[in-house]
């Protein structure tokens, strides 16, 4: 059992947990995920480490209320306990000096780039993040980020903070306007990240995402995770999640995951009964 040490409201729907796992605190790095499991029924959710502290022996994840599980772990409170959390899966971020870095963050992708932001700083490359929000409310992490971060740029959907537009468009505009990058890493929902990629493509600048399919186990054996790279299939849980994004299938990864879409639209529907919640 896993105790919820500390809960944070990050935005309306976003909270960040920060859960009292020794061993993985010791091992977790930037890029990394772990498995949870709220209760023995529940199905289990891969969730990317957004810290990992030795010293205190805690992790911290950030989740996003978009079906049943999230819903449910995000109406947890500090003093309950995650029935399993498995890791760090995954291979870690590529950290190293590659001279000036873009990390690109969406959503709650911005709390899954932030390990990457600081640990691209702390190998001494200039960081350029750029973050991106449907509004103001939704933005996160925007000072802890900005700590880290020789330049920071926000793109709101609606223009309630920043430029007013997706935030690959904000990434587009600041390369015409003559900002250098030689790596872009990039955070968030498919359609973000495969615009991320098509937008720094042409400009040839190496590009890496981080890859959201469905998982079961994590650990390379179900298959579940298959992505297309390069026309290779590619377990993200062990291959990944980080890949090349100019390589990527986005399409076939976002068929993938609508697979389900029913049946976790049906669960949320049985979910909101049985607790009262109106949606
Ligand atoms: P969101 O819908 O609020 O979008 C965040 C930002 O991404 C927007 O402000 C915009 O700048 C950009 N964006 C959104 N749609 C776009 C499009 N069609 N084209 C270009 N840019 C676009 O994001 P959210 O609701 O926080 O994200 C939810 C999704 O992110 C979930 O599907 C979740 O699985 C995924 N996610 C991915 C990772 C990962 O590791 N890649 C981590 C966490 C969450
Ligand atoms: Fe099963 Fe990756 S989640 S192989």
């Amino acid at each position: 059992m896993y105790r919820i040490v500390k809960k944070v409201d990050l935005a309306p729907t976003i909270k960040r947990f920060e859960i009292e796992a020794p061993l993985i605190a010791r091992k977790g790095k930037p890029g990394q995920f772990v498995m949870i499991r709220i209760d023995e029924k529940g199905e289990r959710i891969p969730l990317t480490l957004v810290d990992a502290s030795p010293e205190k022996g805690t992790i911290t994840i950030a989740a996003l209320e978009a079906g049943k599980t999230t819903k449910k772990l995000n109406s947890m409170k500090e003093g309950d306990y995650l029935a399993d959390v498995a890791g760090p899966l995954g291979r870690p971020a590529e950290i190293a000096k590659y001279g000036r870095v873009a990390c690109v963050g969406g959503g709650v992708g911005i709390a899954c780039i932030y390990p990457e932001v600081r640990a691209f700083k702390q190998a001494g490359n200039y960081v350029v993040s750029i973050l991106g929000a449907r509004t103001k409310e939704m933005l996160i992490l925007k000072n802890e980020i900005a700590e880290f971060s020789d330049e920071i740029y926000v793109a709101t959907d609606d223009g309630s903070e920043g430029f007013h537009g997706f935030v690959h468009l904000l990434l587009k505009k600041l390369i015409d306007e003559g900002k250098r990058f030689d790596l872009v890493v990039a955070v968030g929902p498919v359609p973000m990240m495969k615009a991320v990629a098509e937008t720094t493509k042409p400009y040839k600048i190496k590009t890496i995402v981080s890859l959201n399919p469905i998982m079961i186990d994590g650990t390379g054996m179900c298959g579940c995770c298959r992505v297309e790279v390069g026309g290779e299939t590619k377990f993200a849980c062990v291959d990944g999640p980080e890949f090349d994004a100019h390589l990527v299938d986005f399409d076939l990864l976002m068929a993938r995951n609508r697979r389900f879409i029913e049946e976790e639209r049906l669960a949320l529907e049985e979910y909101n009964k049985v607790c009262g919640c109106k949606r």
